[in-house]
């Protein structure tokens, strides 16, 4: 009988469980120092102010950036929504052009946005990927034109872990005059993330991903030499300059603060510890599985990730059978539909055999023990279900 502690977490990329050091951070934020930010008036509102203008400052510096480049804002779907449509409505209203770019792999919150755009008149391209997933780059110059005003790519793919080469696609961006945004959700904590080494005016990220509390992100967006100014998509009482109205989160402002200093503290040790133990779970999945194919570029992708495919296998009938083991399935539930994710068939993969994808998140806390126990437990599964099919 294994002594691991079950169900085994690997699902970091879904969430992340709080750092107990950025909970303590956090707690006295709900009770001494509960104050509104806003209410600068009295001495609790004035402390509350300095929590979110020192956390500010922090979170700026460890991503190269200045302060009042930081905008709070609810987490990475409302980055990445701000982003897209505060970019490419600022600019058209500006008469800059009406050409927006991404790609078919991004995330949802990107994809949407885009979606919308193209039903207002903007005119989008979707960059396709090869079978890897990788954006090509030479495709991506041929499809800029002087009418182009937005280029949004993600810096790493929450499904396959592909990491796109921003800094490149951001100089050729540039070089039209377009605005360049990416989406770091995944990749903080786990690749080294600046502003000005990757050259982009606007980046996403999100606290849960990183050890943080949920429902808190922020934007990054650039004062110069380009100055990126978004049109707001949540109005109301001016908080952030006018770009993003609402109260402030302080607890979740602290926390993600405090999350983010840990991460880029512990990234290089963390990151190489596990990916020793992605390489293993890939490794012993494939003597285990027959047949089972690694999904997306294996020299570019985040060390905690790991996407495989398994055909004529129902990734929702293995994770059903799987109860002490939490992973992914490469499918999208929307509502209470399971189909093969945009990702998955973006390589190639049918409806049907895309449907064994599993999408496996290491993090903080793996171990070796857990890997060899899901290894055991998944094996067993696919071996299981296997048999009742041939039946
Ligand atoms: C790449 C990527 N972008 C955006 C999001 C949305 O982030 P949030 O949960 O903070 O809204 C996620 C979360 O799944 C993600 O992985």
């Amino acid at each position: 009988m294994s002594s691991v502690r079950r169900p085994v977490y690997l699902d970091y990329h879904s969430t992340t469980p709080c750092d107990p050091r950025v909970v303590k951070a956090m707690l006295p934020c709900f009770t001494e120092n509960f104050g509104n930010s806003s209410s600068r008036g009295h001495v609790f509102g004035r402390a509350a102010e300095e929590l979110v203008e020192d956390s500010r400052r922090r979170i700026a510096e460890l991503l190269g950036a200045k302060a009042s480049e930081i905008v709070f804002t609810g987490g990475s779907t409302e980055s990445n929504n701000l982003a897209v449509t505060g970019a490419a409505c600022a600019r058209r209203e500006a008469g800059d052009g009406n050409h927006v770019v991404s790609c078919v792999t991004e995330h949802k919150s990107v994809i949407c946005p885009m979606e919308r755009l193209d039903e207002e008149g903007f005119d989008v391209t979707m960059l396709s990927v090869d079978e890897r997933g990788r954006i090509d780059i030479d495709a991506l110059s041929a499809a800029l034109t002087e009418n182009t005003v937005l280029v949004s790519l993600m810096l790493a793919s929450n499904e396959i872990g592909n990491i796109h080469p921003i800094g490149e696609i951001a100089r050729r961006a540039h070089e039209i005059g377009a605005w360049v945004h990416t989406d770091a959700t995944q990749a903080i904590g786990k690749v080294p993330v600046d502003v000005n080494e990757l050259d982009v005016d606007m980046l996403s990220l999100s606290a849960h991903k990183f050890y943080g509390p949920k429902g808190i992100g922020a934007l990054y967006q650039r004062e110069s030499p380009r100055r990126i100014k978004l049109k707001p998509c949540i109005i109301g009482g001016g908080h952030e300059r006018g770009v993003r109205s609402g109260t402030h989160n302080v607890p979740g402002i602290v926390g993600m603060a405090a999350a983010l200093e840990l991460a880029v503290q512990e990234r290089e040790e963390e990151s190489q510890r596990v990916s020793a133990l992605r390489d293993r779970l890939e490794s012993r999945l494939m003597e285990e599985i027959e047949g089972l194919v690694v999904n997306g570029d294996r020299e570019h992708r985040l060390p905690n990730n790991l996407s495989v495919t398994i055909p004529h296998i129902d990734g929702e009938a293995l994770l059903l059978s799987l109860d002490d083991v939490a992973v992914s399935s490469g499918s999208a539930c929307k509502s209470d539909t399971a189909s093969t994710s945009h990702v998955i068939k973006a390589l190639g993969w049918g409806d049907e055999d895309g449907r064994g994808t599993l999408r496996f998140g290491l993090g903080r806390w793996t171990t070796e023990e857990e890997i060899e126990f899901a290894v055991g437990r998944l094996a067993e599964t696919v071996n299981h279900l296997r048999a009742l099919s041939t039946l």
